[in-house]
């Protein structure tokens, strides 16, 4: 037979009948866009893997536990065959041919009447990449070039600017914590898509250098205030680039609602009858510590995390915290915006009844190139900020999870985030 290549389509197996023959690997690689797409999916197979069983366990798919049976692609549109018995895997293909039913093979491409496509999603556009031809099948070339496409969309490197529908008005996107690469993705698209980025001093910045020359960058930090306070300036500039019709992205440090404002820019915007939407982040308050090799909950050492803004000192009166009550937890806490008061904070912990030899770490500019872990005690922190000249912003973690990551650097030398932190200190 002649090798002609594939003739690409889309099947739309909403409600109608998918057979997959084995459970394992790939049948659990392939049954999540399967189950996107609303295919009503029978597993045959006498196992399955623990996330595919977590699949029968949901109602996403049903189970017959047991090998293969002729009559099996009765009624069935499309069947994907990847058991390890080559013989069940021949006869289920023979089946399908003299049922007409598209047949994808694991162990035989050849075999098949049908092939998977590497596919990515990315804006609603579906990619789905077949190489094919004289040299062959390629699946690592077809999926390094869904990779490509699918990033080139996301980045807004491949444009489609005559059918792209804009989010309308603002943004609040969640930039996380510094590195670039811990944006989300819509996220980054909606970034690329922007004509005014408003940003913060903290938060992914290098972005914004890769931003086309005619996006507008506004430094949130540096809005002439007049008679407003600065968080009125920042939405009043909101609201007026919006009005104007424009795609305005709010980048925001870490997740917008973890002491980020957001709620307040939301609410303006609301007032201003200009929708928004609000793109979650990775707070630093987790990713931080985790860049430094600290879980903030660890098995056996901590069932409990506390995340709390320390800009304000325990004794102010305008201080929201009830530190006494965090001072008797055995968990770990996490305190954002704490570095001038964390001398303070820290008598305040102890005379609330927290050991005085409770390990801290202060993890300064996390997840950038400038990364530094500094570590003390409740009864030292306060000296060891100034003589190690700690600056914000920075991440406190005080609790005995900051023991854990560094016994797991100890017993594993090589490729742990606390040994790449340039300037760490102990
Ligand atoms: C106003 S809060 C904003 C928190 C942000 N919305 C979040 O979810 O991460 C700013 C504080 O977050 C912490 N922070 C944010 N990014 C950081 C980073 N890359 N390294 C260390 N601390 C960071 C510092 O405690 C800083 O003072």
């Amino acid at each position: 037979m002649v090798d002609h290549p594939a003739y690409p389509v889309g099947l739309r197996l909403s409600g109608r009948r998918v057979v997959v023959i084995g459970g394992g690997q790939v049948a659990q690689r392939r049954l999540p866009a399967l189950i996107a797409a609303g295919a009503d999916i029978t597993l045959v197979s006498p196992s399955a893997t623990a996330s595919v069983e977590a699949m029968v366990t949901a109602g996403e798919i049903r189970w017959e536990r047991r090998r293969y049976a002729e009559g099996d692609l009765a009624e069935t549109w499309y069947v994907l065959i990847a058991t390890t018995d080559p013989e069940a895997n021949a006869r289920a293909s023979a089946e399908a041919e003299r049922a007409r039913v598209w047949c994808v093979r694991s162990d035989d491409a050849d075999a098949a009447t049908a092939w998977t496509p590497a596919t990515g999603r990315s804006e609603g556009v579906t990619v789905a990449v077949l190489t094919a031809g004289p040299q062959g099948r390629d699946p690592r070339r077809s999926a390094a070039v869904r990779d490509a496409i699918v990033e080139g969309l996301h980045n807004g490197t491949i444009a489609a600017p005559h059918h792209r529908t804009r989010t309308p008005g603002v943004a609040l996107v969640g930039g996380g914590p510094g590195d670039p690469d811990l944006i989300t993705v819509r996220g980054r698209r909606l970034l690329a898509e922007a004509d005014v980025v408003i940003a913060d001093r903290l938060g992914p910045r290098d972005l914004l250098a890769e931003l086309p020359p005619h996006v507008e960058v506004i430094d949130a930090a540096k809005i002439p205030y007049g008679r407003f306070m600065a968080q009125e300036a920042i939405n009043a500039a909101l609201i007026e680039h919006a009005r104007a019709g424009r795609a305005v992205v709010r980048l925001k440090g870490g997740d917008p609602y973890v002491f980020g404002r957001g709620m307040e820019e939301l609410e303006a915007l609301a007032e201003a009858g200009i929708p928004c939407t609000v793109v979650p982040g990775i707070s630093s308050s987790i990713s931080v510590p985790g860049a430094a090799g600290i879980p903030v909950t660890h098995r056996g050492v901590a069932h409990e995390f506390t995340v709390v803004s320390g800009h304000v000192a325990p004794e102010d009166e305008r201080s929201l915290v009830d530190w006494d009550a965090l001072a008797r937890l055995r968990g770990t806490l996490v305190v954002l915006m704490g570095v001038d008061k964390i001398g303070a904070i820290a008598r305040a912990l102890v005379a609330g009844g927290r050991a005085p030899h409770t390990p801290v770490a202060l993890i300064q500019e996390g997840t950038t190139a400038s990364q530094r872990r500094v570590d003390a005690t409740l009864a030292t922190v306060a000296e060891t900020v100034v003589a190690e000249d700690v600056r914000p912003p920075a991440v406190i973690v005080i609790g005995e999870v900051v023991e854990v990551g560094a016994r797991a650097a100890a017993a594993r030398p090589t490729a742990d985030p606390v040994t790449r932190c340039p300037g760490r200190t102990r």
